[in-house]
């Protein structure tokens, strides 16, 4: 640590100073980039952290800090950084070919370990994105219902395009999305998440809506649970409708069950969107599901063809990342390690939180955790926590940016890089992992609270 860094008194001036490298950086890229970045979750003030190289949990930054890293490429590596069998299957592949023009057997075995993995996948169709799986989603529900409004609830994330970005995120008031045609916005209805029977006045009372489209362990990775018990009244509420149901397992598939979050409740959709995990830390998604609604992307006589190109869809690299990644994930171990420490971690910051009496919560289900500050509910008493009884409107409440972007520089300052007040887990984290980021939050937070 350098004299300057000691001398520094505030969060910001010792990030600043330790993070140099990443400054100089972002001074360019800040001339290419809206804000600098590539993607929102990235932004970060004063200036987001470069990072040269990552393997396992951990990653090095350009200014040399190792940091314990809880971003797991998006969600996407479950079994972390270049895992060694994932790096040897993108090795073999990219030699022999990255884009046949093509038909390829990777994409058999890609195809192969999703349909023995994921309950509802009788049949699949490959895309580049977990948005693009989501938007096909919809449109096939349009088409096989002929209906075509789509029901989703508060909260809930499914990618940035313009049937699903309203009502991701709070306030939940309806107000015009910036670039979506109010027409558009329309056709998506939004009602609380948890809440069986606001789904059911919907339903009946709206013929227009075809499907239902949710996170099945609640919006965000759980930032408000979802429990078994609710998706098995959704099940039964869409069949009974004649409805589709959606679980779009973007982030759930492969990574807090091998069967997703289906697998894990034993709740089989008609149509499951998944990416991430999928891919093996690669770009793909995937749309899987029943074959009589998967049939309008086939070439039929007299029956409708939803068009589907896509210069990437099973792109051979994704193919071999993600047939490489299924494998393993096909055990149980990745998905059962990652959410027993992530389990730890919660319980060992709510631990921290009590022994300090600081108004925080650690709250999450699987392999994810979520941090509140200024939490002045119910304390926990198991890891079944779920603050504010899972008020949504509480849960969902938009954090103050200025203490997100304070923690975040704090924790890189004490070597563990997360994306917002929480993370999520992946089987190459370790115990002493979870010890050193429980002490990195103590002194973040101790930190945080003299600025503030
Ligand atoms: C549940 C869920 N659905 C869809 C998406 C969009 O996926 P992608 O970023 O691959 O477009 C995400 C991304 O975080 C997600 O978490």
């Amino acid at each position: 640590m350098s004299a300057e860094t000691l001398l520094a008194p505030s969060l910001t001036q010792r990030f600043e100073a330790e993070f140099a490298g990443s400054r100089r950086l972002f001074d360019k890229a800040h001339t290419l980039f809206p804000n600098g970045v590539t993607h929102d979750l990235r932004h970060l003030e004063p200036f987001p952290i470069y990072v040269d190289r990552a393997l396992g949990a951990h990653k090095w930054d350009v200014d040399g800090h190792e940091l314990i890293d809880y971003w797991s490429g998006h969600g996407s590596l479950l079994l972390g950084h270049s895992h060694p069998e994932v790096v040897a299957a993108v090795q073999r592949q990219v030699a022999r070919a990255t884009h046949p023009g093509a038909c390829h057997e990777l994409e058999i075995e890609w195809g192969e370990w999703v349909r023995k993995l994921v309950p509802s996948a009788e049949k699949m169709r490959f895309v580049s994105s977990g948005t693009e799986a989501t938007l096909m989603a919809l449109r096939l529900a349009r088409i096989f219902t002929n209906r075509p409004r789509v029901l989703k609830l508060a909260g809930h994330f499914h990618g940035w395009h313009d049937f699903v970005i309203p009502g991701a995120d709070a306030p939940f008031d309806g107000a015009p999305v910036p670039g979506i045609p109010a027409e558009v916005q329309s056709e998506t209805v939004i009602v609380p998440p948890n809440d069986i029977a606001a789904v059911e006045r919907a339903l009946a009372s709206d013929p227009l809506i075809g499907c239902v489209i949710l996170e099945p362990t609640g919006g965000h990775f759980g930032s408000v649970p979802i429990g078994g018990d609710f998706l098995g009244a959704l099940r039964e509420l869409t069949s009974s409708l004649g409805r589709l149901l959606i679980f779009d397992e973007v982030i759930t598939g492969f990574r807090v069950h091998p069967g997703g979050a289906q697998g894990h409740y034993g709740i089989t959709p008609d149509l499951t969107t998944l990416a991430k995990v999928l891919a093996g830390g690669l770009p793909g998604g995937c749309l899987a599901g029943r074959a009589d609604v998967m049939a309008a992307l086939e070439f039929r006589a007299n029956k409708p063809k939803m068009k589907h190109p896509g210069t990437f869809n099973a792109n051979p690299l994704s193919a071999a990342a993600g047939a490489a990644t299924l494998r393993l994930v096909a055990t149980g171990e990745p998905s059962r390690h990652a959410n027993r420490i992530a389990q730890l971690l919660r319980q060992r910051l709510n631990a921290l939180f009590a022994e300090r009496r600081w108004d925080w919560a650690a709250y999450g289900e699987f392999s994810g955790f979520k941090l509140l500050p200024d939490y002045r509910g119910a304390r926990p008493t198991s890891d079944a926590f779920v603050p504010y009884d899972g008020d949504y409107r509480q849960l969902e409440a938009p954090k103050a940016r200025g203490l997100v972007h304070a923690f975040r520089r704090g924790m890189a300052i004490h070597g563990v890089d997360l994306p917002g007040l929480g993370g999520m887990t992946a089987a190459a984290h370790s115990e002493a992992d979870v010890e050193r980021t429980v002490t990195a939050v103590a002194g973040t937070i101790e930190a945080v609270r003299n600025e503030r």
